[in-house]
């Protein structure tokens, strides 16, 4: 369903959602209700914008990204599915999955009680997707913006065997300035430290940032928070079904080499990704249905 008028006659709703595209004949829904606004690509079901009403944004979209059929947008919630980082066995297959890349549709949208606006996106399977992945495992994401924002990340196997799944929530939060945050949640855990070669580490206090920083916190389950005294606030992040955590900012040098990040965009992001990354990947029984769950908040200080 790509008609912007069937899908504004169906899906909208009033005083919450409409539905947009831009001359590429990319869509989105576009979200303003009374506690909060958002923006999502239907590519991807990449949430790229969300701010609580009143608030500074929350959620950081790069300046120099480039929005098109196929490419990955740099910033917002980028879904990761259905394997994080470079596959496993197919290096020409893209990293972290096709979903983030591929048209979804929508499935269902409602206003909640309390004035947040429900989505549900479905990824639209095709031969290309099916080229890379041969497991039955409808993929949904369901999104609610308020106040908090909650997405949830749902597969099933719809298939006859067990299938392995990894993924992650790859959300770029938007800070006052990266030198100046810390991360708290991950104190005493291991991590893949993956600038240079591959080398195990644990992190003793608040994590902080003065270079490239490309790390996988093993067995990380509780909430992070991150601390951003530029912006006066806290944005906490609570999940389930995830028991790794990668904290990444490519620094200069690296974000100059990629382009979309803009000019001094590193010192404005950092992506604290809620994933089943590494050893951290997902078994799926027939039948069985895996949940990747995060909710995002902010707490002024
Ligand atoms: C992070 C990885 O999750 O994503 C990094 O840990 C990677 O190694 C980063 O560079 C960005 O990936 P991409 O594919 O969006 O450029």
């Amino acid at each position: 369903m790509t008609d912007i008028y069937t899908l504004n006659q169906r899906y909208g709703i009033q005083d919450h959602l409409h539905f947009t595209a831009d001359a590429n004949g990319m869509i989105y829904a576009e979200v303003k209700n009374r506690l909060a606004e958002a923006r999502i690509a239907l590519q991807g079901a990449h949430l790229l914008t969300w701010a609580p009403t009143g608030t500074a944004p929350v959620i950081w979209l790069s300046e120099a990204a480039k929005f098109a059929a196929g490419k990955s947008v740099r910033g917002g919630v980028p879904v990761c599915w259905p394997w994080f980082g470079a596959h496993p066995t197919q290096p020409s297959f893209p990293a972290h999955g096709y979903a983030r890349t591929v048209p979804w549709q929508v499935l269902a949208t409602s206003a909640t009680q309390d004035g947040a606006t429900r989505l549900v996106f479905g990824l639209v399977e095709s031969d290309a997707t099916r080229a890379q992945w041969a497991h039955a495992t409808p993929v949904e994401l369901h999104l609610t913006i308020g106040t908090h924002l909650e997405c949830e990340l749902v597969t099933r196997n719809a298939g006859t065997g067990a299938v392995t799944v990894g993924d992650a929530l790859h959300t770029y939060f938007a800070i006052s300035d990266i030198r100046a945050i810390k991360v708290l949640g991950l104190e005493g855990l291991d991590y893949i430290d993956k600038v240079g070669p591959s080398t195990l580490r644990k992190q003793q206090d608040a994590v902080t940032f003065e270079s490239e920083t490309d790390r996988i916190y093993v067995e990380s389950v509780a909430d992070c928070v991150i601390v951003d005294p530029g912006l006066k606030r806290c944005i906490r992040i609570q999940k389930r079904g995830s028991r790794s955590s990668v904290v990444w900012n490519p620094w200069i040098e690296k974000a100059t080499k990629m382009g979309d990040l803009g000019e001094d965009g590193y010192l404005k992001m950092v992506c604290v990704e809620s994933t089943n990354a590494a050893d951290d990947v997902v078994n799926i029984h027939a039948g069985g249905e895996h949940r990747l769950w995060v909710r995002y908040s902010v707490e002024a200080i």
